[in-house]
C-alpha cells in the first residue's frame, strides 16, 4: 500500500464520502469559525478524523496538513494535505456540490490528487504524469478558446465582497456565465473535466487547492496565480484555466 498513494486516498477518500453522507442525513450541528459564513460542522470533525487515522496507519512517517488539525508533523519528504470537507456551507444547506480532497506530495511535488463528491457520485483522481480521471475514465480540459463562449467559475465569502466585486463583474459581464459553486477543490475538478472553462479565487488555502491543481494539470490545463505568476500551495490565490483562456481571464481579472 505505502507505494501506492493515489489508491489509498481512493481508498480513504470513499470510506469519508460515506460518513459525510450519513452525517447529511442527520440533523447538523454547525458552528462559525473565525469569522461568519466559514463553518464547521460535526460532519468535518468526524471525516477529517476517519482519513487522519487512516492516512496514519498507511504512512506513519508522512506529514499530515489537515485542515481541522493543522500539521502533523512528519517526514519532510512526503506529505498528505487533505480538505475533509470541502464546501461546508454547500453540505450545510443540503446542496449536493461539496467533496473530499486528499492530495500527497513527495519532494515538494504533488504526485496524486482525489476530489471525491460523495452526493454526485463522482470520483475525481490524478497521478502525475498519467493524466486525470472521473470514476475511472481519462478526462480533460475543455477547448473553449474565448471569454464570451466560457462557462467560468469563482468563490469568496461574504465579507470579501469589496476586493472581489469588480473582478466578479468584469467577468460577469464578458463570459457566457459565471457560477459561485461554493467548493474550490470540485470548482477544479469541473475545470479539469471541462465542465468549467476557467476558475479563480483569492484567498485559498493548500487543502482547497492542492489536488485540484494537480487535476487541472493532468486534464491539460494551466494553474497559476491569478496574476499570472507561477502556482503555490500557499499563495492565496490561484487561477485555473484550459490553458487557452488562461491570458484573456487573467487580464479580465484586471
Ligand atoms: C471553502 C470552499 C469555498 C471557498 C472558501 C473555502 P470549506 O472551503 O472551498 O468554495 O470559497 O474560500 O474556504 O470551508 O468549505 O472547506
Ligand atoms: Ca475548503
Ligand atoms: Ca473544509
Amino acid at each position: 500500500m505505502h507505494n501506492d498513494p493515489l489508491h489509498t486516498a481512493l481508498a480513504v477518500a470513499t470510506e469519508a464520502g460515506a460518513v459525510l453522507l450519513q452525517h447529511l442525513a442527520l440533523p447538523r450541528e454547525i458552528a462559525e469559525k473565525s469569522q461568519r459564513a466559514d463553518l464547521v460542522t460535526d460532519a468535518d470533525r468526524a471525516s477529517e478524523r476517519l482519513i487522519v487515522e487512516r492516512l496514519k496507519s498507511a504512512y506513519p512517517a508522512a506529514t499530515i496538513l489537515a485542515e481541522e488539525s493543522g500539521e502533523l508533523a512528519g517526514s519532510a519528504h512526503e506529505r498528505w494535505i487533505v480538505d475533509p470537507l470541502d464546501g461546508t456551507t454547500n453540505f450545510a444547506h443540503g446542496y449536493p456540490l461539496f467533496c473530499i480532497s486528499i492530495a500527497y506530495e513527495a519532494g515538494g511535488e504533488l504526485v496524486a490528487g482525489v476530489v471525491h463528491a460523495p452526493a454526485m457520485g463522482e470520483t475525481f483522481a490524478a497521478l502525475r504524469g498519467e493524466g486525470a480521471t472521473c470514476n475511472g475514465k481519462p478526462i480533460a480540459v475543455s477547448a473553449i478558446a474565448r471569454l464570451a463562449d466560457a462557462l467560468t467559475c469563482t468563490g469568496f465569502r461574504p465579507a470579501d465582497y469589496d476586493r472581489n466585486g469588480r473582478a466578479f463583474e468584469a467577468v460577469s459581464r464578458r463570459a457566457q456565465g459565471v457560477r459561485r459553486d461554493g467548493s474550490a477543490a470540485l470548482d477544479l475538478a469541473y475545470v479539469a473535466c471541462g465542465r468549467f472553462d476557467g476558475f479563480w479565487e483569492l484567498d485559498l488555502r493548500p487543502w482547497d487547492v492542492a489536488a485540484g491543481t494537480l487535476l487541472v494539470r493532468e486534464a491539460g490545463g494551466i494553474v497559476t496565480q491569478t496574476d499570472g505568476s507561477d502556482a503555490r500551495l500557499d499563495a492565496g490565490s490561484i487561477l485555473a484555466t484550459n490553458g487557452r483562456l488562461h491570458e484573456e481571464l487573467r487580464a479580465a481579472l484586471g
